[in-house]
């Protein structure tokens, strides 16, 4: 009796740590859902509601020096007059990562 008791108890103990540590390194969600909650509302499609010259497709992002996935977190990081910015705490590395590969995979 007290060994199964035991082993319920290591079970438990497993998978709490288990679920606790995957959800502080990241919310398992795609970059597809966190672009649509974060930034479709002023990047509909890619493009911008308020500057519209910058949108999220290349030849635009490019002109504007903006290559790849580190320079997109970059720009969330520290963006220009108009958008929200998000910290790593509100928006962790691995999230802006998966938004950053959206991104480029998708608006051409
Ligand atoms: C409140 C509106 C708003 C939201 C929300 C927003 N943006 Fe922006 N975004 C802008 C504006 C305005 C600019 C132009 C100013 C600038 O260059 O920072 C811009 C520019 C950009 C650019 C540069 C495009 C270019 O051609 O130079 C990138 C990349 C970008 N946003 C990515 C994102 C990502 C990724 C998100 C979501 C995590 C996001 N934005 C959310 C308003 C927004």
């Amino acid at each position: 009796m007290k060994k199964i008791l035991l082993s319920a108890a290591v079970v438990m103990v497993c998978g709490s740590l288990a679920a606790g540590g995957f959800a502080e390194t990241r919310t398992g969600r795609s970059g597809e859902e966190l672009f649509k909650e974060h930034c479709s509302a002023c990047h509909p499609e890619g493009g911008n509601i308020i500057s519209t010259s910058k949108t999220l497709r290349k030849a635009d992002r490019e002109a504007h020096g903006i290559m790849n996935q580190t320079d997109i977190v970059e720009k969330m990081r520290h963006p220009g007059k108009g958008m929200t910015s998000w910290s790593a705490s509100t928006l962790p590395d691995a999230d802006a990562l998966e938004i950053a590969d959206y991104i480029l995979k998708t608006f051409k």
